[in-house]
This record gives C-alpha cells, structure tokens and sequence, in this order.
C-alpha cells in the first residue's frame, strides 16, 4: 500500500450474493479500490422480516465493514437500503451508498432516453409525457411495504407500481434460473402487477432478479410489453464512482483491484452461487459469525 495515498477500501453489503451483482459493476468502474464484500447469508431472506430486524441485521454487518477498513459503504441490497439506511447512516462514520435512489435515476434515464430519441429534442425532462411516466418496480415484500421506490420515483416526477415477488430469491438462490417454474412464477405475477396497464419501463429492486432478466424480458414479451428492464447495480456503482473518483486518481501508481468476501453461512455455498452473480470465480470466502 503506498503510504501517501491510502488505498481506498469500499465495503459492500448484501443479504446475501445477489449484491456481487453490484460489486461486478464496481470492479472495472473504480480498478484501484480493494473490495470487502459481506454477505449475511444465514439471515437471508431479509426480505420477508419486520423493520427493526433488518435494521438491527444490517447495522451490524455495516460495522464490520467499517471496522475491516471499509472508508466507504455501499449497501447493495434492496431491502436494506430501503428499510435501514438512516440506521446505518447513524451506526458509521463513512460515506454510505445505497441502490434505491440511483435504481429510480436509472429509470427516469431509460424513460427521458426515449423521449430524447422519439422527439430529437436534448432536454428529455420537458418531453416526458404525462403517460411516459409508469414505472413497474419488482422487489421483496419489505421494499415493497416500505414504498421507498415509490417515493424515489415521485421525486423524479415518475410513477411507480410496486409489485412483491416474495418467491423469485429462493428460485433464483435455488439455481432455477432458467426454469419452468421460474418462468410461470414471473409470468403470474407480471399479469397480476400490469393488470390493464401498461408500465413503460420494468425497475429491478432486488438484488436477485438480475439473474432472471432475460426471462422477466421474455413473459413480458409474452404479455405484449415490449418494454426495457433496468436494475441498479450499475447506476450505484457510478454514483460510487464519481464520489471516490478524486481519491482513486490521487493514487499515481495505482494497483489492480482486489477482493475479499465474508459470509455468515456455508462458504462453499457462497464461492458456488455467488460466482454466477459476480460472472467470475471467487477463489476464497471468510465464515463471519454476527451472532442470532
Ligand atoms: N438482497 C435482497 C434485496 O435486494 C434480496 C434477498 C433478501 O430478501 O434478503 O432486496
């Protein structure tokens, strides 16, 4: 480590490995960072507990980043970013990142994208019409109960439909990512959510359903919605990015960027899914014991 320019440390959390999704987008974007990436698999799902319980879960998982030399959080996952980041706000002493309000940016970008390509015009957010503005964002039930993203998407001047698919993290953590079952279970609830209507873009608040976007695209094809899926993970890693940027350019003989994974469960369970989220093997995890 070169002692005049500390080599900055981001922690990354998740419930589990679906925020690897958000560490693969960080890799490439910030090189010169080191990586601490905590999974708290044995109390996954987050997404089906109370408020208090993700909040307590998810400040003790931030105060292990902090105190592994973490000098900036990320809070890849949903549910907590939803639930529980003012509590971990409060808990630590270093910048803190979550995905909902890049992920309602994201989605604002796709729609103003649009407008800005149909009317040619460069100042999309004038051209987004009344009924361009219906964003169908799918997450847990906790997110949903919290309407995070809906408050998020107001602030954007968007419309959010907030639909829970309380069955598609143990599917995808089940490895039944391209799967019959998966593919009837998105179906029914993307008929459930649209109803009558007609979203014009698909939001991804979960980690997981990354994984399953291709099928998501597909039913809604099926369903005849031709329209874009848009998850977070990149629009965080760039709001990571540009609020580190400086530090990261400071370092003239910056290094590759490095990795280290913790889980609160089986590692080999971790190294085995986790490597499909983060498109590339994950050579070592840590066991973390963050009690009950
Ligand atoms: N990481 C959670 C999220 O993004 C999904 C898994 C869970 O429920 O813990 O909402």
């Amino acid at each position: 480590m070169d002692a005049t320019y500390p080599r900055v440390t981001i922690g990354v959390f998740d419930s589990g490995f679906g925020g690897l999704t958000v560490l693969r987008e960080l890799l490439p974007l910030i090189p010169g960072a080191h990586y601490v990436y905590l999974g708290d698999t044995a109390r996954l799902p987050y997404g089906s507990k109370s408020r208090a319980t993700i909040a307590r879960y998810a400040v003790e998982s931030a105060r292990f980043l902090e105190s592994h030399g973490a000098n900036h959080l990320v809070i890849a996952c949903n549910t907590a970013s939803a639930l529980a980041l003012d509590d971990i706000r409060a808990a630590v002493k270093i910048p803190v990142t979550g995905v909902i309000e890049p992920g309602a940016r994201s989605a604002w970008a796709a729609l103003a994208s649009r407008a800005m390509n149909q009317t040619g015009v460069d100042r999309p957010q004038d051209h987004l019409r009344p009924d361009h503005r219906d964003v169908l964002v799918l997450a847990t039930q906790a997110t949903v109960s919290s309407h995070a993203y809906d408050r998020a998407c107001t602030a954007l001047g968007l419309r959010a439909v907030e639909k829970a698919c309380p069955l598609l993290v143990p599917l995808v953590e089940e490895g039944w990512i391209d799967h019959p079952v998966t593919r009837e279970v998105i179906r029914i609830y993307l008929t459930e959510a649209i109803g009558d209507g007609t979203p014009n873009v698909v939001l991804l608040g979960c980690t997981h359903y990354p994984l399953i976007k291709h099928a998501i695209r597909a039913a809604l094809r099926e369903l005849g919605h031709s329209i874009e899926v848009i998850d977070s993970a990149r629009a965080t890693a760039l709001v990571v990015s540009h609020g580190i940027q400086n530090r990261i350019d400071a370092n003239p003989s910056r290094p590759d960027a490095s990795f280290e994974c913790y889980a609160t469960d089986s590692t080999e369970k971790f190294a085995r899914l986790g490597s499909q989220f983060l498109g590339q093997p994950i050579p070592q995890v840590k066991l973390l014991d963050l009690g009950g």
